[in-house]
């Protein structure tokens, strides 16, 4: 048996920042409501053309390869974690082996939004704990903006999500009481749609359906979000899912180092630092420059903070997300 730790981490956001005045041009709101609510100063957005959500997810590869200090053919298998692919099928998993030259690894794509990073990084954990695999390549991108509703029907969604890439490489560790200590995953599919995209999908509107309506006041190929109805699912689930993996591993909330929680909003941070009383250094926030990248969040985030030096060897470092489906997990991770 052994564990896996995080050996190199890599991100990537696009250079276009587009400030909240630069989406008061664009619809019905002001810099004022969305920093009020969100925390959110500014987004990146990618120039039409310039980028995908591939090739930001290369990008982001590429320099946690580098700096776990592996060649890109020591990778065994590849996660991808998004909810904005290139294509419909094949998912970007593949795509990575393709434009990263991989030999012919198995690459595998989930699809659970801002809780992605952390199903991905779950899911690679017990690869590698059951000795099938040494180093795995996860990957969490997102191409938000090229499908957002920019109008001021869409205001309540399109100025939260921002695009961007992270990824970490996974590696094995035969050190038990090092690296990651545990992964904890839930789900509530009965509010599946309160934060979702619809269409196209075989279940309600396939693109025949919209094409033949051609109905111009048609949203549902836009993202739906019941915000305040997320916001308290969120609170909650985020302080739950956090003491679950404390408690699987005798630890207390004043043992944790580093909280990383997905960046859906400052005030559900804020609400979740206050709960566990842990200080500002103590907590990662950056929606304020980057907006929510779902499931780019936590690895831009986590790469960030590891940049800055703000985590050491023996630190206990936790990610926290959660998002639509519902879903939610944590990962504790002893450095
Ligand atoms: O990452 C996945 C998980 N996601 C989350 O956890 C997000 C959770 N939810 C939230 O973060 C918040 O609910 C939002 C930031 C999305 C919205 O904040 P809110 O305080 O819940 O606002 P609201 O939706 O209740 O809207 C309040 C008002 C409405 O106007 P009326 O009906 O009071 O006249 C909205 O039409 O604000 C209006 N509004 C806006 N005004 C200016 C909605 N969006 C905007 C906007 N600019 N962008």
């Amino acid at each position: 048996m052994y564990n896996s730790k995080i050996t190199g981490l890599g991100f990537f956001v696009p250079e276009n920042v587009v400030t909240n005045d630069d989406l008061s041009k664009l619809m019905d709101t002001n810099d004022e409501w969305i920093q009020e609510r969100t925390g959110i100063k500014e987004r990146r957005h990618v120039v039409y053309g310039e980028d995908t959500t591939t090739t930001m997810g290369v990008k982001a590869a590429k320099i946690a390869i580098d700096r776990a200090g592996i060649k890109k053919d020591d990778i065994d298998f590849i996660i991808f974690a998004t909810l904005s692919p290139d294509y419909y099928f094949p998912g970007p998993g593949v795509l990575v082996q393709r434009d990263l030259d991989i030999k012919t690894v198995g690459a595998l794509d989930v699809r659970n939004q801002c809780s992605g990073f952390v199903y991905a990084i779950s899911v690679g954990d017990q690869y590698i704990k059951s000795g099938m695999y040494k180093n795995i390549l996860v990957i969490g991108s997102e191409l938000h903006s090229h499908g957002l509703d920019m109008t001021t029907r869409g205001r309540g969604v399109s100025v939260i999500f921002g695009d961007g890439a992270g990824a970490a490489v996974l590696s094995r560790e035969k050190d038990t009481s090092r690296g990651i200590l545990s992964t904890h995953l839930h789900s509530e599919g009965q509010h599946a749609e309160e934060l979702s995209l619809i269409a196209p999908g075989m279940g309600k509107r396939w693109v025949n359906d919209i094409i033949k309506d051609n109905d111009p006041n048609d949203e549902s190929y836009f993202p739906y979000m019941n915000g305040q109805f997320v916001f308290k699912n969120a609170v909650v689930r985020f302080s739950e899912v956090i003491m679950e993996g404390l408690s699987a591993n005798n630890l207390k909330p004043t043992d944790i180092d580093l909280l990383i929680p997905h960046q859906a909003n400052l005030r559900i941070s804020q609400f979740i630092q206050k709960q566990f009383g842990l200080r500002d250094d103590q907590v990662y926030n950056n929606i304020m420059k980057y907006g929510n990248t779902t499931a780019a969040s936590i690895p831009i985030a986590l790469t960030e903070a590891w940049e800055q030096g703000m985590i050491k060897s023996g630190d206990l470092v936790v990610l926290a997300a959660f998002g639509s489906g519902f879903t939610w997990g944590s990962v504790i991770i002893r450095w």
